[in-house]
Order: C-alpha cells, then sequence, then structure tokens
C-alpha cells in the first residue's frame, strides 16, 4: 500500500496518518516532520531548510528529492509508506514515480484531503504540536491527550506564515491533484467533517484500491 496523502496545510494529513499508522502499521513518512528534527539538530539540512521553512516557502526540490529517494529505498519502506508532505511539485511528483519505477513500485492511491481556507486558517491558528510525540491538537489541551507530553506552537503557524503557505499550496502543490488524477490514482476526501468520517472515507478509499 503505496499512500500519497494531498491536501493544503492543516487539512489534516498528519492527524489521518497517525490513525493509518495505528491501524496499517505502516511508516509515516512526513518530509515536514525530517525537516523540523534536522532545523532541530542543527544538520546541514537544517540550517539550509530553516529559513524557507519559517517564511512559509518550499525548501528546494534537489534537497527534498535526495533526502526522499534515500529514505523510500529503506527496508521498512518496501512493504509500504504513508507520504505526508511529499510530493509538493510536479518536479518531486516525477522524481518519485521515477524513484519507484526502478524497482517496480508505484503509488497506489493519492488521497486529496480538501477543506476551505477559512477553516484551515482557524486550525492552523489553534494548533498544538507534542514535543515528544508530535501528535497535532489545539490550544485547549493543556498537555499531550496521547502521552501527556508538552505542547508547543509551530513556529510557521503564525497568522502570516499561514497565509503564505496556502499561497505556496495554491501555485506549487494544488497542480499534483491534476497530475494524480492523470494518473488514475486520485481520490477526494471531504475533510471538513468530523476526524472519524474523513478517516472512515480514507479507510474506504485504501480498501478499495
Ligand atoms: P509540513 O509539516 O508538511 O506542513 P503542512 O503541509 O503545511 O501540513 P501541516 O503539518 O501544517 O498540516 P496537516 O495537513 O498535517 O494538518 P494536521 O493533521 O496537523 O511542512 C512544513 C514546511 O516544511 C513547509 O512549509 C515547507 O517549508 C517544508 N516542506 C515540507 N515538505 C516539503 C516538500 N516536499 N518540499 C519542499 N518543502 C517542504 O491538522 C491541523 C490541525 O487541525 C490540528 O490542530 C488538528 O488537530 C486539526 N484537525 C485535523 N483534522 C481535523 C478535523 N477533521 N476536524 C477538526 N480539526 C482537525
Amino acid at each position: 500500500m503505496n499512500i500519497v496523502l494531498l491536501g493544503a496545510p492543516g487539512a489534516g494529513k498528519g492527524t489521518q496518518s497517525e490513525r493509518l499508522v495505528n491501524e496499517f502499521g505502516i511508516p509515516h513518512i512526513s518530509t515536514g516532520d525530517i525537516l523540523r528534527a534536522a532545523v532541530k539538530e542543527g544538520t546541514p539540512l537544517g540550517k539550509k531548510a530553516k529559513g524557507f521553512m519559517d517564511a512559509g516557502e518550499l525548501v528546494p526540490d534537489n534537497l527534498i528529492i535526495d533526502l526522499m529517494k534515500d529514505r523510500l529505498s529503506q527496508d521498512d519502506a518496501r512493504r509500504g509508506f504513508i507520504l505526508d508532505g511529499f510530493p509538493r511539485t510536479t518536479a518531486q511528483a516525477a522524481a518519485l514515480d521515477a524513484a519507484l519505477s526502478q524497482d517496480g513500485r508505484s503509488i497506489d492511491c493519492a488521497l486529496a484531503i480538501e477543506v476551505p481556507a477559512d477553516v484551515i486558517v482557524e486550525r492552523l491558528s489553534s494548533r498544538r504540536v507534542c514535543r515528544s510525540c508530535g501528535h497535532a491538537g489545539t490550544a485547549s489541551d493543556a498537555a499531550c491527550p496521547v502521552c501527556g507530553g508538552e505542547m508547543y506552537q509551530r513556529d510557521d503557524d503564525k497568522p502570516e506564515t499561514i497565509k503564505n503557505r496556502l499561497a505556496v499550496y495554491e501555485n506549487s502543490t494544488a497542480p499534483l491533484i491534476d497530475y494524480y488524477s492523470g494518473a488514475g490514482v486520485l481520490v477526494r476526501v471531504d475533510g471538513n467533517r468530523d476526524v472519524d468520517q474523513v478517516y472512515a472515507d480514507v479507510k474506504a478509499a485504501i480498501s478499495h484500491d
């Protein structure tokens, strides 16, 4: 099961991934999480990526594509994966297809989680993330509801940056909807509903695969 999760920032890609991992046990590969860890550790990748991330811009394709080729060649990803936040440009999507096809793999399902922009802004403004397990909750969570860890606000969840991230999504990432529709693997999901209802559709889409 090779899955791509598409959707604007805050559409619920991480939230749905958490559920898929719990149920299906396949790795959740989030470029955002990988980049944030690199920034925190001060690695060369993190140093290059930080400015782009803080501004809500995309990190250059060449940095991301090499990183993901390496990640997808690891053993755990050979029995399936959930890609969250990658690909984000048509160049990344083409590079992903080329890398997978080299060893007879392909994307089985691209799920587009659709949420109106005003709802996105509200969700991201109130999002808080657990420092220990990465669970995405809200400002009303005094502690992580999953592990009790400390909740913090991401640097890019500030109003001006959110606006730019949405613009970048429309310009660079939304064209992937057509890309995957053309490949015959796109499924659209209404993400503006209760998390459980969204997950029911996500699961149905994957099961029909
Ligand atoms: P990344 O970390 O990928 O951020 P994103 O795509 O902006 O996605 P988010 O993590 O913000 O949102 P989400 O869809 O996972 O929503 P969530 O489930 O948390 O990327 C960050 C940055 O890294 C980028 O800006 C870029 O600079 C760089 N980057 C990453 N990948 C890159 C790439 N491939 N190429 C270049 N640069 C790259 O939910 C949001 C909130 O809503 C939470 O509070 C949650 O509790 C709540 N929520 C979720 N679902 C529901 C629901 N159904 N109802 C009500 N609330 C809900």
